[in-house]
C-alpha cells in the first residue's frame, strides 16, 4: 500500500464511524458484539418513546461516557487530526471532518474541527425544544434523569436518537462540502445509516475520488466508492495519508 497523493487534491472530506474508534476498545455498533445486540435497545434509542425511556437513556449515555473518558484515541483518530494541521498550516486546500461518532475522540486526537453529525456524548440539553438553556458540556454519570436549572423539565443527551433530524448547520455543511470535494474517504462505517449513507455518493456525483476503509465489505456494496482499503484503519490511515510516525 502506498499513500494516496493527497496534494494532487484541494478539498478533502473525511466521514468516520464506529469502526475508527474500535481499536481504542469502543464497541460498534452493528455485527457480533455490536451495541444494537444488547436487549431493548432499539427502543431506548428511539426518540418516540421519550419522555419514559430517559432513565434508560440516562443510563445508557452515562455508561458511554464513562467508556469513551476511560479510551483515548488510536492512530487512525492521530492520522485524521495530523491531515488536517498539516493542511491548515501549508494553506494546500480544506480538510472537513464528518463523524457520527459522538466519543469525542477526534477532538482528544488533537483534529482542529469536527462536525458531530449524531451530537456528542458529552453535550446535555433540555427536552424542552423552547428552553433558553444552552446545550452544555458535561461529562456526569448520572443515576436519576437530572432537571433543567431553567425551566425544571428533564435534561437529554444531546444525541441524535431514531426518528430525530440531523442539526441543519451540519446538513448545510455537509450538502457544501460533499459537492466541492475532490477526494472523499469514509472510514469505519457500516453505510446503511443516512444522511451519512448517502455521502459517498453525492461526493462521487461531483466528480471526486472515493476511497473506502473498513474492516469488511459494505453489504450491500455501495458503487460509489472508486476503491477500497479493507482491513483496520488504524493500520491502513497511518500509511494513507502518510503520517507513519502517528
Ligand atoms: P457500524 O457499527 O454500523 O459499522 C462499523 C463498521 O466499522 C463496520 O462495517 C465494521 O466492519 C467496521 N470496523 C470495525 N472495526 C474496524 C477497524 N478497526 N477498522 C476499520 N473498520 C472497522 O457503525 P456506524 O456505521 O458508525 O447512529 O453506524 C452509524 C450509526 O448507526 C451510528 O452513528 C449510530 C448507529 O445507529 C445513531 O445512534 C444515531
Amino acid at each position: 500500500m502506498t499513500p494516496l497523493p493527497l496534494h494532487d487534491y484541494r478539498n478533502i472530506v473525511l466521514l468516520t464511524g464506529a469502526g475508527v474508534s474500535a481499536a481504542s476498545g469502543l464497541g460498534t455498533y452493528r455485527g457480533p458484539g455490536g451495541l444494537w445486540e444488547q436487549a431493548d435497545i432499539a427502543r431506548i434509542a428511539d426518540a418516540r418513546n421519550l419522555p419514559g425511556t430517559l432513565p434508560d437513556l440516562w443510563r445508557l449515555y452515562s455508561g458511554r461516557r464513562q467508556k469513551a473518558l476511560d479510551a483515548g484515541p488510536n492512530t487512525a483518530h492521530a492520522a485524521i487530526a495530523n491531515l488536517q494541521k498539516r493542511w491548515e498550516q501549508d494553506g494546500s486546500g480544506t480538510v472537513t471532518l464528518f463523524t457520527q461518532n459522538v466519543d469525542g475522540l477526534h477532538q482528544r486526537a488533537g483534529s482542529p474541527e469536527v462536525i458531530e453529525l449524531h451530537g456528542s456524548a458529552f453535550m446535555t440539553r433540555c427536552t424542552r425544544d423552547d428552553c433558553s438553556l444552552v446545550p452544555f458540556r458535561d461529562e456526569s454519570a448520572y443515576e436519576a434523569v437530572p432537571a433543567c436549572p431553567e425551566c425544571g423539565s428533564p435534561l437529554r443527551p444531546a444525541v441524535v436518537l431514531f426518528g430525530e433530524t440531523l442539526a441543519e448547520a451540519a446538513l448545510e455543511r455537509a450538502g457544501h462540502a460533499l459537492q466541492t470535494c475532490d477526494l472523499f474517504i469514509a472510514v469505519g462505517t457500516s453505510g446503511v445509516v443516512w444522511p451519512a449513507a448517502r455521502f459517498a455518493a453525492i461526493a462521487s456525483h461531483s466528480g471526486a475520488r472515493t476511497v473506502l476503509v473498513n474492516l469488511e465489505k459494505m453489504n450491500p456494496p455501495d458503487p460509489s466508492f472508486d476503491e477500497e482499503y479493507l482491513g483496520r484503519a488504524e493500520e491502513i490511515l497511518p500509511v494513507l495519508l502518510d503520517c507513519p510516525g502517528v
